[in-house]
């Protein structure tokens, strides 16, 4: 350990990119601390992100199962009343056990936790709060918050105008929901609330939800929407929310500019993306700039321009997932202990954990196509419906599709889509299987258990050689 510094390392954020890197970097042997302003740890993810929001999307899954027919059709006739109060201390319950657990891992391997604001004062010494903190080299994980609709003010605590963390939290089911932004949250959240009885109503300007994903796959997620009885206003912008009592008034226009319409919501839920949070930290101090997106810009190492300094997660440009940050978080602990860490970025699954889920990894069909120089016969495609898989269809499950993209003269796997209700849970095989470079015949010819729904990867890999068995 060098005796010129404090720490070895100080890793700036707790979230899942921040404390993994502070835990690796600890177990290589280095004297490590994280600055962390939240009471917890665990960052978003654990404390207003993936954790609550997934203890939500859970326990309104039972609720619709009970509500909407779907455990009646299976024989068990139920009426189920709803104690929202105590399906909120559920959520709080899971984001306490695992932040507390972080905290435990901390102690478990000498990292110290510096509780407080982080400011760079040059790129080895870092105010934490009152306190100062110096390192050989600095990690920024200070992940992202909600990105504001210029003219829209958020309200988490009043309950009309909020931002994920506030829908989260609404304390009563509201009659009407607007969700502006068709993207991954306003799915998952809207579907929460649209499960637990509210009429919800998704403004999304694109022309179609999910941006990123799959052409098929996206078109699909509308019908889904649809059918659980959401209201998709595509091709549509919000130009003005006015609070009027408690209630809220939005102004729509079409994307494509024409006339403006006005709509009333108990409640509207702003999700139209996050970006990184670098305000406050001081980086004048230590002559970095975010670039046009507010991103902090990296190598392949996870090194920033300025020497000592590296970033990860959120912060840095890439998809903004937990298991990307957690990833990048190892990999840059390793280099700065002097080994090779490295992140594939080719092969990031996403998923959206609705019901059913929405999963991919690699490339869409219609980047598969573009990097053939537009050959569309230079990409194979397989698919097999869920209708089609004896499990899905078993458990009332008939929604959903996988698709498996391949290079055609390879057959190497570029790309696999996904939707089916463990659609999450399918997409790491596909993802393991494009890291160790499979062809669509590997998957084809690997033994699958019955009944699962995973079989309907390989019978989409059997399509790609034109020879599905069940349809
Ligand atoms: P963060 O988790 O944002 O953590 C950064 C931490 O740094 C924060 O705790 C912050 O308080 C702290 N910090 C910031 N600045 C300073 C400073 N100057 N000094 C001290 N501390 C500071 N991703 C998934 O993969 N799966 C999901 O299911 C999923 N669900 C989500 C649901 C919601 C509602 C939201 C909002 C996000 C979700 N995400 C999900 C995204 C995921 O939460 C992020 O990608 C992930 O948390 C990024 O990790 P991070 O470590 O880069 O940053
Ligand atoms: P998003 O980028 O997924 O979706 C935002 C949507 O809003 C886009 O479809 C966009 O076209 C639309 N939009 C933008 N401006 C608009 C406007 N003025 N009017 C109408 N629509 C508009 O962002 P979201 O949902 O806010 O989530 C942020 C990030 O959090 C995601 O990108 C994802 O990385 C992460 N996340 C991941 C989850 C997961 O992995 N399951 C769950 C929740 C969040």
């Amino acid at each position: 350990s060098d005796t010129q510094y404090d720490y070895d390392v100080l890793v700036i954020g707790a979230g899942p990119g921040g404390y993994v890197a502070a835990i690796r970097a600890a177990q290589l042997g280095l004297k490590t601390a994280c600055a962390e302003s939240r009471e917890t740890l665990g960052g978003t993810c654990l404390n207003v992100g993936c954790i609550p929001s997934k203890a939500m999307l859970h326990a309104s899954e039972f609720y619709d199962a009970a509500a909407n027919g779907a455990m009646a059709d299976m024989g068990i006739e139920v009426s189920p009343k709803l104690d929202l109060e105590k399906m909120h201390g559920q959520r709080r319950d899971a984001v306490k056990g695992l932040t507390g657990g972080i905290e435990f891992l901390f102690k478990k391997n000498k990292v110290d936790w510096k509780k407080g604001r982080a400011t760079f004062q040059d790129a080895h010494t870092v105010k934490v709060g009152d306190e100062t903190v110096t390192a050989k080299d600095v990690i920024i994980a200070t992940g992202s918050s909600v990105t504001p609709l210029p003219g829209v003010e958020i309200d988490n605590a009043k309950g009309v105008v909020v931002d994920s963390t506030g829908a989260l939290e609404l304390q009563k089911v509201p009659e009407k929901m607007v969700v502006i932004g068709g993207g991954v949250i306003g799915l998952e959240m809207g579907s929460v609330w649209n499960r637990l009885g509210a009429e919800v109503v998704v403004v999304e300007f694109l022309d179609q939800l999910l941006p990123g994903m799959d052409g098929e796959v996206r078109k699909e997620a509308g019908k889904i929407f649809k059918k659980q009885g959401m209201e998709l206003r595509l091709s549509t912008k919000v130009t003005g929310v006015e609070i009027k009592g408690d209630k809220a008034v939005l102004t729509l226009e079409p994307a494509a500019g024409g006339d403006s319409e006005t709509l009333e919501a108990d409640c509207v839920l702003v999700s139209i993306g996050r970006r990184p949070n670098t305000e406050g930290l001081g980086l004048e101090n230590i002559g970095l700039e975010p670039n046009k997106r507010g991103q902090i810009e990296v190598d392949n190492d996870f090194r920033t321009s300025v020497d000592g300094v590296w970033a990860i997660g959120d912060v840095a440009p890439g998809p903004m997932l937990a298991h990307k940050a957690e990833d990048e978080g190892i990999a840059c602990a390793e280099n700065i202990a002097g080994q090779t860490g490295i992140v594939n970025h080719d092969i990031i699954p996403g998923v959206v954990y609705t019901l059913p889920e929405f999963a991919g990894v690699g490339l869409t069909q219609e980047e598969a196509i573009e990097k053939a120089g537009g050959d569309k016969a230079k990409v194979k495609v397989g698919k097999f419906p869920m209708m089609a898989n004896s499990r899905a269809k078993t458990n009332h499950e008939p929604d959903g599709f996988v698709k498996v993209i391949a290079d055609a003269e390879t057959d190497r796997v570029l790309g696999v889509w996904a939707i089916a209700n463990v659609a999450g849970t399918m997409i790491a095989q596909a993802a393991q299987a494009m890291e160790f470079g499979a062809t669509s015949e590997d998957i084809a010819y690997t033994c699958h258990a019955h009944p699962t729904h995973s079989e309907a990867i390989k019978e989409a890999a059997m399509a790609v050689q034109g020879k599905p068995i069940h349809i």
